[in-house]
């Protein structure tokens, strides 16, 4: 790993800073124009995928980067049932395991913190790729360059994180990220069950970036630049009754599209399940097919910082 990178592992948003972003957001601009140039950068290294949750775009789009760099991939889906987890070989043990045969360990596990816990026994760089309901900030690398890319700036834009902001890691890694730039306004619209927690509010507070707290969507509609959606996350809820009050609290449909700035974009991580109609899949300002394969180059532009 190179020593100038300035990152050794990626366990938060918190650790990016803003000269660290503009130039991985460079690079990812120069991996997508022009990427035989990128062919071959990572030949003899191997990426390991250790994913404890269910994933399609974070696991297959970090496959997807390494394999386009020239490296290798191995790794275990569902690693809660088929890897030694399921013999009660602790997380700390695995990772020093699959260092000795890897170069960088991608992990998703269903434990906020465990990403840290990794990092804190890895010979080898630990991207975190989500780890319960803490942080996801490759998925917020990958966020903010698509507000940078479709908007054209990152600098004063006004942001609506929308759905089930008390488990959305990815809220929570972009807020983080968008709190170092300028003039950054952010409203949370929730149902007050899944509202933001207190500890990224007293964040936003203490570097001075305005937040509002709203249960109603429509008003903020007109206002805001870019809309993020979030899918209520049932899996998080241990009572089924907890989670029937709040499923479907939110959903954009034309409708709602129109409230919307003619200039604004419609963000989501994904998977949806009934928050985004289908059909405002066509409309320009639906940018997230757009973001999710934005996450191919950024996460190739990562890999890359890390490993060369
Ligand atoms: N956005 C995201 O993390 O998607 P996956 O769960 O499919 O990886």
């Amino acid at each position: 790993m190179a020593v100038t990178s300035g990152l050794q592992h990626v366990i938060e948003s918190q650790q990016f800073s803003r000269s660290i972003l503009e130039d991985l957001f460079a690079r990812a601009d120069e991996i997508k124009r022009e990427p035989h140039h990128f062919i071959g950068r990572l030949a003899g290294q191997v990426m390991a995928a250790l994913f404890y949750e269910p994933s399609t775009r974070t696991r297959l789009s970090f496959e997807a980067a390494m394999l386009r760099l020239g490296g290798e991939t191995m790794g275990t889906d569902n690693a809660r049932e088929f890897s030694s987890a399921a013999k009660g070989e602790t997380l700390e043990d695995t990772i020093q395991i699959v260092g000795g045969y890897a170069d960088v360990i991608v992990l998703r596990h269903n434990e906020e913190g465990a990403a840290k816990r990794a990092a804190a026994v890895a010979s080898v760089p630990i991207i975190n790729a989500g780890d319960g309901p803490g942080q996801h900030p490759t998925q917020a690398l990958l966020d903010l360059y698509t507000v940078r890319n479709e908007l054209g700036r990152i600098d004063g834009v006004r942001v609506a994180m929308v759905g089930d902001l008390a488990n959305g890691r990815t809220v929570r890694s972009l807020t983080y990220l968008l709190g170092k730039f300028k003039d950054i306004k952010v409203w949370f619209v929730a149902p007050p069950q899944v509202a933001m927690r207190e500890d990224l509010k007293a964040h936003l507070d203490e570097h001075h970036v305005p937040w509002i707290e709203t249960e109603d969507l429509n008003a903020v509609l007109p206002e805001a630049d870019v809309v993020y959606m979030t899918r209520i996350q049932k899996e998080r809820f241990t009572d089924p009754e907890a989670y029937n009050a709040v499923k479907g609290a939110y959903r954009i449909d034309k409708d709602a599209m129109a409230l919307m700035r003619k200039y604004a974009i419609l963000m989501h991580p994904l998977p949806r399940v009934d928050e985004i109609s289908p059909e405002v899949d066509a409309d320009p300002r639906s940018a997230y097919f757009r973001q999710a394969r934005n996450g191919l180059h950024v996460r190739m532009a990562l890999l890359d910082r890390l490993l060369t």
